[in-house]
């Protein structure tokens, strides 16, 4: 309700659901006088079928009446406890979110117990704790796998987390971090700054740091591109920074793609990449057990480990 921007629409509800009871009693009301009749009064309204078959216009039973004159009176309680006219919460002050609230809060106190296992283990014993690594994998396939892949490979712009490669650190409280606060990977664009030509030939360099076929002629002039403009980020070496999630440039893994076209297009365009937080979605306890289901993965060399 309080999405109104105007209180009329609290009072146009208002009125139509008080104006309906009010009506259905003024409706019995005006019709007292036919009601107080009995059976035995009742008119012929002079309608005859198959000869003998008439219609007497007979008074509704007392039942009924009472019946619906108590529908009316639950109305108005209802309306007073319960939030139905516009604005007004109703006396007993119920609302929908604050009861999915309360069963989201009783749910997490029943599987509490399952968790308190692991919250004094650890890490490294979480990781290799088959029952914690089963609720890991079902955590990660609901709300993980969607962007990591469901055997947490990753894929172009969703890092693989199987490998011992890392953007933002792998040590367990750097990976808790991540998944917990999420992460905002930023490359800034240089478009302006640096020209095509010299972007192809930063990328032709930064393929040669993973062994990759590149141009040695054009290496040269890319090296000193790379030692101008990259090395704050990515290191003298190119070998990344975790501070900064700038990825390690050497070793022939890639978030974005390894084509020289990709990399001139990410020098070009830079590139923004956002792990949304999930503190919001997981409770402590299960970020725990993930935190220690993906760290197992990546020190144990993951694929055999994830497709268990
Ligand atoms: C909406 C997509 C999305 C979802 C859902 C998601 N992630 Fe991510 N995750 C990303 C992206 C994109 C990155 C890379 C961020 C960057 O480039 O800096 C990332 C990065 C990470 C990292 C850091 C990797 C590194 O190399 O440092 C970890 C760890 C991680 N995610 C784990 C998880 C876990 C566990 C879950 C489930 C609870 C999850 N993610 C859910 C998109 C997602
Ligand atoms: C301000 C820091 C910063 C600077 C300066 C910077 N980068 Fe980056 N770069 C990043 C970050 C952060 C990412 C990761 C983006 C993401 O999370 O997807 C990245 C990603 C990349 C990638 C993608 C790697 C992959 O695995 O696909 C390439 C290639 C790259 N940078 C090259 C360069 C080059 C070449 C320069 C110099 C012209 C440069 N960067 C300058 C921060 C920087």
């Amino acid at each position: 309700m309080s999405d109104f921007v105007s209180s009329f629409w609290s009072y146009f509800i208002s009125a139509i659901a008080l104006g309906g009871i009010v009506w259905c009693v003024w409706l019995l009301f005006s019709q007292r006088a036919w009601l107080k009749k009995t059976v035995a009064q009742a008119e012929d309204t002079g309608h005859v079928w198959d000869g003998d078959l008439t219609e007497l216009n007979n008074p509704v039973p007392r039942w009924w009446t009472v019946m619906y004159l108590l529908l009316c009176a639950f109305a108005l309680a209802y309306l007073w406890l319960y939030p139905g006219l516009g604005t007004y919460k109703g006396w007993l002050g119920f609302s929908s979110a604050d009861q999915v609230r309360s069963e989201q809060a009783a749910l997490a106190e029943r599987i509490r117990p399952v968790y308190e296992r692991y919250t004094q283990m650890p890490i490294d014993q979480i990781a290799s704790d088959a029952e914690a690594r089963a609720i890991g994998q079902r955590l990660f396939l609901n709300s993980c796998a969607q962007c990591h892949g469901s055997d947490a490979r990753g894929g172009p712009s969703f890092p693989n987390l199987t490998d011992a490669d890392w953007l933002h650190g792998g040590e367990p409280e750097q990976i808790e971090q991540s998944i917990a606060k999420g992460r905002h990977g930023l490359m800034p664009p240089w478009k302006g700054t640096i020209s095509p030509s010299e972007a192809s030939d930063i990328a032709q360099y930064v393929r040669s740091l993973s062994g990759l076929a590149a141009d040695a002629l054009r290496v040269v002039p890319g090296k000193r591109g790379f030692d101008t403009y990259c090395v704050a980020c990515h290191g003298a070496e190119g070998k990344g920074n975790p501070m900064l999630g700038a990825p390690n440039l050497t070793d022939n893994v890639w978030l974005h793609g390894s084509s020289e076209a990709s990399i001139v297009n990410i020098i070009l365009n830079g590139k923004e990449n956002v792990m949304p937080a999930q503190e919001r979605n997981l409770t402590p306890e299960q970020i725990r057990l993930l935190t220690a289901w993906v760290w197992g993965l990546s020190r144990q060399g993951g694929a055999a480990q994830a497709s268990r």
